[in-house]
C-alpha cells in the first residue's frame, strides 16, 4: 500500500501515520521529520532546512525531492509506505510521479485530512513531542498523564520551533497557495479522498482504515 497523507499544518498527519504503521506495518516518511533530523545532526541539509523551517517558509524544491527520492528507493519501501508533508507543491508531485514510475510502484489513495483553518493554530501551539521517542500529544486535545512526561517512556516533552502563532500565518499561507492546489490535482488522478479530520483521533482512524479496507 503506497500512501499519502495531506492536509494542512496541525491537521494530524503525524498522528494519524503512527496509527497506520501499526496496523500496516510499512514505513513512515515525513519530510518534515527528515529535516529535523539532519537539524539536529547538524547536516550540510540541516544547515541548509533550518532558517526555512523557523521561519515557516518551504525548502526549495530540488532538495526535498532528492531526500524522498533517496528514501523511496530503501528496500523497506518495497512493501508499501505512507508519505506524510510530501509532496508540498505541484512541482514535487510531478517529481513523486517519476520516481514511483521508475520504481515501477504507483499511489494507491491520497488522504487528505481536513481541518479548517480557524482550528490549526490551536492544534499546532498545545501540541507537545517526546524528546525519546517522538510521540505527538497535545496540552488540550491528547494530554499526558503526568505534566511534560512522556506516557510511553517517561521522556521529557518539548515544543517544535515552528509551532508558534506568528510561524503558523506563514505555514498556512504557503500551504493554500502552494499545496492546496494538489487536492484538484489528486482529485484528477482519481487517487483523492477527504477525511473529517475535526472527529476525535481515534474516530480520524477509523474513517482513515474504512477507506482503506
Ligand atoms: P512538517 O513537520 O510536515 O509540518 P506540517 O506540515 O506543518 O505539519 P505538522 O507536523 O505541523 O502537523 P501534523 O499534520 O503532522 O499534525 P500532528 O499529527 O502533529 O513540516 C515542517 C516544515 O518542514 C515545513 O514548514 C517546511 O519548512 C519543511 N518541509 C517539510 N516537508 C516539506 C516539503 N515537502 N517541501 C518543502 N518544505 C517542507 O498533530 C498536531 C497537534 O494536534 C498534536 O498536538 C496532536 O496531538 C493534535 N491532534 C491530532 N489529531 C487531532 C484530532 N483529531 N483532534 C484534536 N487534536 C488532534
Ligand atoms: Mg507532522
Ligand atoms: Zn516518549
Amino acid at each position: 500500500m503506497q500512501l499519502l497523507l495531506m492536509g494542512p499544518p496541525g491537521a494530524g498527519k503525524g498522528t494519524q501515520a503512527a496509527e497506520l504503521v501499526k496496523k500496516f506495518n510499512i514505513p513512515h516518511i515525513s519530510t518534515g521529520d527528515m529535516f529535523r533530523a539532519a537539524v539536529k545532526e547538524g547536516t550540510e541539509l540541516g544547515k541548509k532546512a533550518k532558517a526555512v523551517m523557523d521561519a515557516g517558509g518551504l525548502v526549495p524544491d530540488e532538495i526535498t525531492i532528492g531526500i524522498v527520492k533517496e528514501r523511496l528507493a530503501k528496500n523497506d519501501c518495497k512493501k508499501g509506505f505512507i508519505l506524510d508533508g510530501f509532496p508540498r507543491t505541484v512541482e514535487q508531485a510531478d517529481a513523486l510521479k517519476k520516481i514511483l514510475d521508475g520504481l515501477g510502484m504507483n499511489l494507491t489513495r491520497v488522504l487528505n485530512i481536513h481541518v479548517p483553518s480557524e482550528d490549526l493554530v490551536e492544534r499546532a501551539t498545545g501540541r507537545r513531542i517526546c524528546k525519546n521517542c517522538g510521540a505527538t500529544y497535545h496540552i488540550k486535545f491528547n494530554p499526558t498523564n503526568k505534566d511534560g512526561v512522556c506516557d510511553n517512556c517517561g521522556g521529557e516533552l518539548y515544543q517544535r520551533k515552528d509551532d508558534n502563532e506568528s510561524t503558523m500565518k506563514n505555514r498556512l499561507s504557503n500551504y493554500e497557495q502552494s499545496t492546496k492546489p494538489l487536492i484538484d490535482y489528486y482529485k484528477n488522478a482519481n487517487l483523492y479522498t477527504e477525511i473529517d479530520g475535526r472527529q476525535p483521533i481515534e474516530k480520524v482512524t477509523n474513517d482513515l482504515v474504512n477507506v482503506l479496507s
